[in-house]
């Protein structure tokens, strides 16, 4: 008898809950019960928020002045023939030796991608874009080239040399490096097939 009257009580407790869960729907548009909120949302300002900290009302401030972004040391040369020349004789590139042969192969997709259209497939500077009237460039196997150092190269891509525009924004510093190693390769094979061998 007590079992039956208990098993009604659940029975009805049953219902009453399954009744209960779909009379209160969840509301996805409100924030659950949060405990202890302090470690989900912090007390700290959005980066773009005004603010009376500073005397001009911004959060986000602009770096001191002489600040060096990490990765970005100033490189202090003006755009004439003799500061190339200056950079030729103090740029080092910075690449390593041992990752030589992946620097090349960057390199190599640097220069279709950003040096073919002037320079050429090849190198001798018959691009399409030299076929179609542009000034044509020296050829890279010229003994101009040849002879140039690689920080005066790396001036060039990055200030660019009389009719050849200045190429620093499609291409990164280290992948000018690499774009140098790639040409370097290409002379290298140009000057052994010169001089006969295999
Ligand atoms: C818009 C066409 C154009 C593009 C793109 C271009 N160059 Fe040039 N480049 C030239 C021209 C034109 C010259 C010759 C400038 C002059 O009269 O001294 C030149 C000269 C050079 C020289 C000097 C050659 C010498 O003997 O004086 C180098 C090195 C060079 N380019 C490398 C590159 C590399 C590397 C890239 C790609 C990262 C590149 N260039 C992209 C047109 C271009």
């Amino acid at each position: 008898m007590v079992n039956k009257i208990v098993n009604t009580i659940l029975f009805v407790l049953f219902i009453l809950l399954i009744a209960t869960i779909f009379l209160v729907r969840r509301d996805y548009a409100t924030r659950n019960i949060e405990i202890l909120p302090g470690m989900v949302a912090h007390t700290s300002y959005p980066s773009l928020a005004a603010t009376n900290v500073f005397p001009d009302g911004k959060l986000l401030q602009p770096p001191v002045e002489g600040t060096i972004a990490r990765g970005f040391p100033p490189i202090s040369y003006s755009v004439s023939e003799t500061e190339a020349k200056r950079a030729g004789e103090e740029l080092k590139s910075p690449l390593v030796a041992a990752d030589s042969l992946n620097d090349i192969q960057r390199g190599g997709k640097v220069y279709s991608a950003v040096c073919l259209p002037c320079h050429g497939a090849g190198g001798a500077g018959d691009g399409i874009v030299a076929q179609r009237g542009f000034p044509p460039p020296p050829s890279l196997f010229a003994e101009n080239a040849m002879k140039m150092k690689d920080g005066q190269m790396f001036h060039v891509i990055t200030f660019g040399q009389k009719n050849m525009p200045s190429v620093a924004a499609q291409v990164t510093r280290t992948d000018r490096w690499r774009v140098i190693a790639y040409i370097r390769s290409l002379q290298k094979q140009q000057r052994s097939l010169a001089a006969g061998q295999p």
